[in-house]
């Protein structure tokens, strides 16, 4: 296999909003009904993990499977959208599309957090398409270097100039004294159920999730609190426009096997595939843990007992010592997946778009006393160099894997003890499917805690 470069990899990363999201020679693998998806997606899930196979490969291409993922997985749930150091300060926006809904994540005056719809409730303008909306167009001051985010008083659509406030009320619109009954508070941008934790910023598509955030993360919270995620900086953004299906992403965000094939120059001398375990199953997360190699816990101590840092930035206070010297996965259902070190969380927003296509924002945040640091630009760019390295690895693999599904010589596979994240997001998509949750209706199955 050539080696691919990082500016080829780059390159079909880009965003590329113009990319068509199928080439659709033909038709490999054959159309299949999502009932009979979701029949074999069940039968799969309750083999036990020795007998684990992989998926059919329609979960990963089907279109009509993609609009059930939309409708049961998705919209209905809660979908974290960003970290509130994204948007300090009053007035603060980022702008994005999340399955086809254009919004703006906004800091209100009164330093509450909104979702809003960008869809002008005049005559459905987006008030900020992409290109138009925040670039030195109406008032809004774009953010350096952070695409879709800025900064502005209020909202101009610039379609008829109706304006709106930060909260989305509709405050003046020229005009409109003769159309009869029109009351202005009755106009304003579509406001979506939003819930802050831990610092992170969730949306709730159709408003009916019959949860809290903290309710359904309730088991990651203990896991979580010494990292004070809430007082955290967002220093690291990458956006990247992939060409994969969000489950190949989230089966290789998840199992670390593949440390020993696609990362072993990076990670696997650090992190061996065979040393690392998943937990018990739970019903809203995933958790795994990636021990570092014994010669590597000695070296960190050495360089540590030598007054010497380690890892780019100093580790969080009061971290567990099993959590010093191992990283550790996490995927809450539906899509909130990051990844803890000693230093940091390293936080993946997946937003998918279309069966072989997803919008990623790769990420690193740290406490906001290692952003004091004197020499805080270089350590932070070194991480986001790290950062990179491995992630475009993963990139690669799943480019090829994507096309490797939709090919006629694919094969369904046979999965590795080790995969058992892959197994853990079968029963996941099982027990959506019968309307509940993994571990409900089905025995949690067991740690593989050594
Ligand atoms: S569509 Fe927005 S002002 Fe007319
Ligand atoms: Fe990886």
């Amino acid at each position: 296999m050539n080696p691919v470069t990082e500016s080829e990899v780059r390159a079909a990363c880009l965003p590329n909003p113009a990319r068509p999201s199928r080439p659709a020679l033909r038709q490999a693998p054959p159309e299949l009904p999502v009932s009979d998806i979701l029949a074999e997606i069940g039968r799969i899930a309750d083999l036990p993990l020795p007998q684990a196979t992989t998926l059919p490969p329609q979960a990963y291409t089907s279109e009509e499977f993609f609009r059930w993922e939309i409708a049961n997985l998705f919209e209905n749930d809660w979908i974290a959208l960003c970290h509130v150091s994204q948007i300090p300060n009053t007035g603060d926006f980022l702008n994005l599309e999340v399955f086809g809904e254009p919004l703006i994540v906004v800091r209100t005056k009164e330093g509450d957090i909104r979702v809003l719809s960008r869809v002008c409730p005049h005559r459905a303008m987006d008030i900020m398409p992409p290109g138009f909306g925040y670039d030195g167009h109406g008032m809004a001051t774009p953010h350096e270097g952070k695409p879709g985010c800025g900064n502005t008083r209020f909202f101009l659509c610039p379609y008829h100039f109706w304006t709106f406030e930060l909260d989305g009320g509709l405050k003046a619109c020229a005009e409109m004294g003769e159309a009869e009954g029109f009351q202005r508070d009755e106009w304003g941008l579509r406001g979506f159920r939003t819930e802050v934790w831990n610092g992170f910023v969730f949306v709730n598509l159709d408003g009916g999730v019959p949860r809290t955030v903290a309710e359904q993360y309730a088991s990651l919270a203990a896991d979580m609190a010494p990292w004070n995620p809430a007082e955290m900086e967002l220093i690291v953004a990458n956006e990247w426009d992939c060409s994969f299906n969000w489950k190949v992403l989230a089966e290789n965000f998840m199992e670390s096997y593949h440390h020993a094939g696609a990362h072993s120059k990076t990670l696997q001398p650090m992190m061996r595939a065979r040393d690392t375990w998943t937990e018990e199953e739970k019903p809203f997360h995933i958790r795994c843990h990636l021990p570092m190699r014994e010669t590597v816990r000695a070296e960190i101590q050495e360089k540590e007992n030598s007054g010497d840092g380690w890892d780019n930035f100093p580790p969080i206070p009061g971290l567990p010592e099993e959590e010093r010297f191992s990283w550790g996965l996490v995927m809450a259902y539906p899509l909130f997946t990051f990844v803890y070190t000693a230093d940091s969380l390293i936080w993946y927003r997946i937003l998918p778009v279309a069966p072989d296509r997803l919008q990623l924002l790769t990420t690193i945040l740290v406490p906001k006393s290692s952003t004091e640091l004197p020499d805080f630009e270089a350590r932070r760019e070194r991480a986001n160099r790290a950062g990179i390295d491995f992630h475009l690895e993963d990139m690669e693999v799943c480019m090829a894997v994507q096309r490797g599904l939709a090919t006629a010589g694919y094969q369904r596979g046979r999965l590795s003890h080790l995969e058992m994240p892959v197994w853990l997001i079968q029963r996941y998509l099982a027990a959506r499917s019968r309307g509940t949750w993994p571990t409900m209706d089905r025995p949690a199955a067991p740690s593989q805690q050594p």
